[in-house]
């Protein structure tokens, strides 16, 4: 099985998508669930789903991004995953740390990229006056939001929407998107999922 570690920041609805995801004849398996956060509710549900966990709380290295990445590492080198999914995990990571990764660093964004890179995506697209939204898994590079694409779902906007109304309606996708892309990719293969 290809191993696989996933970064959280938050609850982690992603990461159980993930986790859920990985039985039966699944080229992978989850080795590790690393949070920047010790309170992140994504870590008990790791947890009772019997898959190790860890932290490396960012905030004591203020901006010292190097030496929060050395710590993450060290967790990471323990692990020793082939892949790495950013599930919800809200830390920009340099580009040392995206390089020693590349090529095996995978994210889910809530847009279409490369429309809405960064934060507060669905409110800009209510701005912006589209009429599709969505999200995005893809590889990551050192440019934040901006690697290949490997798998996009769309969704309606709606009249009455707002960006937490739009969202809700985005992340059940998000959950259906991320494993379908993850599978494939742990079996080399990536060909873009495009849902529905
Ligand atoms: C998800 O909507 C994910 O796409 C988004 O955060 C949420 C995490 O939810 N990610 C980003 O905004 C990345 N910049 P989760 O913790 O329940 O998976």
């Amino acid at each position: 099985h290809r191993r696989v570690a996933i970064l959280i920041s938050g609850g982690g609805s992603n990461m159980a998508a993930l986790l859920e995801s990985m039985t039966g004849d699944h080229p992978a398996r989850p080795v590790l669930v690393l949070s920047n956060d010790p309170a992140a509710g994504g870590l008990a549900l790791a947890r009772a789903a019997g898959v190790p966990t860890a932290a490396v709380d960012h905030r004591p290295f203020g901006r010292d991004r190097a030496a929060f990445e050395a710590d993450l590492s060290a967790h990471l080198d323990r692990a020793a995953p082939d892949i790495l999914c950013l599930a919800g995990f809200m830390r920009v990571l340099t580009a040392g740390f995206v390089g020693r990764h590349a090529g095996r660093m995978l994210n889910i964004h809530p847009s279409l990229l490369p429309k809405y890179p960064g934060l507060n995506t669905h409110a800009r697209a209510l701005e912006a006056g589209d009429t599709q939204a969505g999200c995005t898994v893809h590889e990551v590079i050192a440019d934040l939001d901006a690697g290949p694409v490997l798998g996009q779902a769309r969704v309606p906007v709606l009249p009455d929407d707002t960006p937490d109304r739009l969202a809700a309606r985005v992340l059940p996708w998000e959950h259906r998107l991320y494993p379908a892309v993850l599978r494939r990719f742990a079996a080399g293969d990536r060909t873009p999922v495009l849902l529905p």
